[in-house]
Order: C-alpha cells, then structure tokens, then sequence
C-alpha cells in the first residue's frame, strides 16, 4: 500500500510556527515516528508553499498510489484548484488539519476540499494524520 502525505504553506515551520496551535515538534520528526508505526504502508511525504506544485503532485500520484493524505493548509479555504485537482484523481484524498479549524475564525470553516475528499479528519494535532492513514487500512 502506497500513501503520500502531502502538506501545504507553512506546515514546514511545524515546531516553530505558533506551538499553541500547532505543537512543538517538527514534520519530520512526527514522520519518522509515522514510518515506524505504518510498516508495512509504503509512505512518502511532500510538502510545498506553491499552489501550483501541490496540484502537480496531486496529480502525479492520483492515479497510481492508494491513498493521499492531503493538509493544503492556508489554500484549503482558497484553492478551486486544489479543489478540482483532488476531484479529477481515481486516488481517495482525505483531507487532514491539526487544529479544529472551526472552533478559529470564520474564514477557516470554508473548505474546497471537503466536497471532493472521501473524509475529513481534523482538530487531533498531529494525530490527525495517522487517524487518516488508519482510515485508508482495510481491518
Ligand atoms: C491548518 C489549518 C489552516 O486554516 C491553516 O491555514 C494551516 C494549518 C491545520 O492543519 O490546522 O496552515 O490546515
């Protein structure tokens, strides 16, 4: 089982960017922990703050891999593109945030993701992602 992770603008100042909200610890770190537990998933992360790339690799891997995990962050309440990308790939997308961003402000409660996403998994920190990772395993 192939999955990628793949996080938007200023996810890669995890650690650093508003520890409140976001927690302490980096991507990477949290990754390798995410490497060790998921053994037998083949995962991979990406992150970029340019729209257009994370569009690129949505499409590069919607059509071969098993399962995105996408956080597109700060474009998740502004990208139609983003949006249209995650509705045109055959690959199940589940959209992921660390906060709850509908206890924030009211511009964050828009997603043009969620209608094309297969779920939403968000307000768990870090853990929302390997819930999501979880949600792609058959039992
Ligand atoms: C976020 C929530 C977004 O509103 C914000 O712009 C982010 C991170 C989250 O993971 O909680 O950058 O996607």
């Amino acid at each position: 089982m192939k999955i990628i992770i793949i996080n938007g603008p200023n996810l890669n100042l995890l650690g650093k960017r508003e520890p409140e909200v976001y927690g302490a610890q980096t991507f990477e770190e949290y990754f390798t922990k995410l490497q060790f537990k998921f053994k037998d998933v083949e995962l991979e992360y990406f992150q970029s703050n340019i729209e257009g790339e994370i569009i690129s690799k949505i499409q590069e891997t919607g059509f071969s891999y098993d399962g995105i995990v996408l956080n597109a962050a700060a474009y998740t309440h502004t990208s139609v593109g983003i949006g249209d990308a995650v509705k045109a790939v055959e690959t199940p997308v589940v959209e992921v945030h660390i906060s709850n961003t509908h206890q924030r402000e009211e511009f964050r409660h828009v997603s043009y993701i969620s209608a094309a996403a297969k779920g939403v998994i968000l307000g768990f920190g870090l853990k929302s992602y390997d819930l999501a990772i979880q949600s792609f395993i058959k039992d």
